[in-house]
């Protein structure tokens, strides 16, 4: 057995057999063949979110993962916490460790805020980064990652065409870690403006229709608006947008191609509605999955996960 990172930050932090692992133990979870260590008020775990931008998925995704597996769990809400009296992010985490949090989940629009909380001087519970600014989100990718190899049980998916905000894109960011170490192949559609100059090794396309027939899955990237600080708002006009760089239920019933999406989408810029209510996009599967694998992440980095049925 290996050890788990006690700081999850980055999809890099996770080495292969350590994320082969942790899927062996989700499919566990999700076949119910997994028993749970027996717990009672006191020695149960307690887990929080600490989330500073919203969430739908990915933070009520951990909190139902932190239930399942028995853990007290804490919704951190900055609004009455005295961040609003200006204490600081560390000595907020520092209190948090203090009265016991055994992990905390952790949202910020701050790029690399944990690094700094490696080997910690004060701060030992485990972190789990839910979404650095335009850095990375590596639980979404370890899960669409799960939710691709099951897929492979059905049709070949070898390459997968990330299209979208790459530059913005957290997502996209761990995904263009972690997929081309378990065989996948990734190529990339993106206007000029979206295009990451950090991103080296993979390849662009420029036609449309040439993408569409190179790849056997879509991965679809929100148009990220709210982190557009620096581009000219007028470029990403939505309707040429769509037209130019989106997708349609037409265009991708026609290469017959999954769709996946992290979520939330712009309906009417990336895909258009009929895509989205489609059979192609799977979208929820990737729901339905995080949740087994997030209660492996929390089960594993609580060193839990030797209580195999
Ligand atoms: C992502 C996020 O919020 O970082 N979504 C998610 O976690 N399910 C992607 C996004 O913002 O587009």
């Amino acid at each position: 057995m290996t050890s788990f990172p006690s700081v999850l930050d980055s999809a890099l932090d996770l080495r292969d057999n350590e994320v082969s692992e942790l899927f062996r133990l989700a499919n566990k979870l999700q076949n119910n063949e997994f028993v749970l260590p027996q717990r009672n008020s006191l020695n149960a775990p307690v887990i929080a979110t600490f989330f500073l931008e919203n969430s739908t998925r990915t933070k009520y995704s951990f909190a139902i993962a932190a239930k399942k597996i028995g853990a007290h769990y804490i919704d951190f809400q900055i609004e009455n916490s005295s961040l609003k009296k200006g204490e600081s992010i560390e000595e907020t985490m520092r209190t948090l460790n203090a009265q016991g949090v055994n992990v905390l989940i952790v949202r910020s629009s701050i790029n690399q805020l944990l690094s700094c909380y490696k080997n910690h001087p004060y701060i030992n519970m485990k972190l789990i980064n839910a979404g650095d600014g335009v850095t990375e989100h590596p639980t979404q990718a370890l899960l669409d990652l799960y939710t691709i190899l099951e897929l492979q049980k059905e049709k070949k998916i070898k390459t997968i065409g990330l299209s979208g905000d790459l530059i913005h894109s957290r997502v996209g960011h761990s995904l263009l870690k972690l997929l081309p170490r378990f065989g996948l192949t990734v190529t990339l559609f993106a206007p000029e403006y979206f295009k990451d100059p950090k991103i080296k090794d993979f390849k662009y396309h420029q036609n449309k229709n040439e993408f569409l027939a190179d790849i056997d899955l879509l991965y679809l990237l929100r148009i990220q608006f709210e982190r557009h600080t620096n581009l000219d708002a007028t470029l990403i006009d939505p309707n040429n947008y769509h037209r130019e760089y989106g997708f349609t239920y037409d265009e991708i019933s026609k290469f017959d191609l999954p769709v996946m999406h992290p979520g939330p989408c712009n309906i009417g810029v990336e895909l258009d509605e009929k895509l989205l209510k489609s059979k192609f996009y799977l979208a929820h599967k990737q729901v339905e999955n995080s949740v087994y694998v997030r209660m492996a992440i929390l089960l594993k980095m609580l060193g839990e996960n030797e209580f195999l049925a």
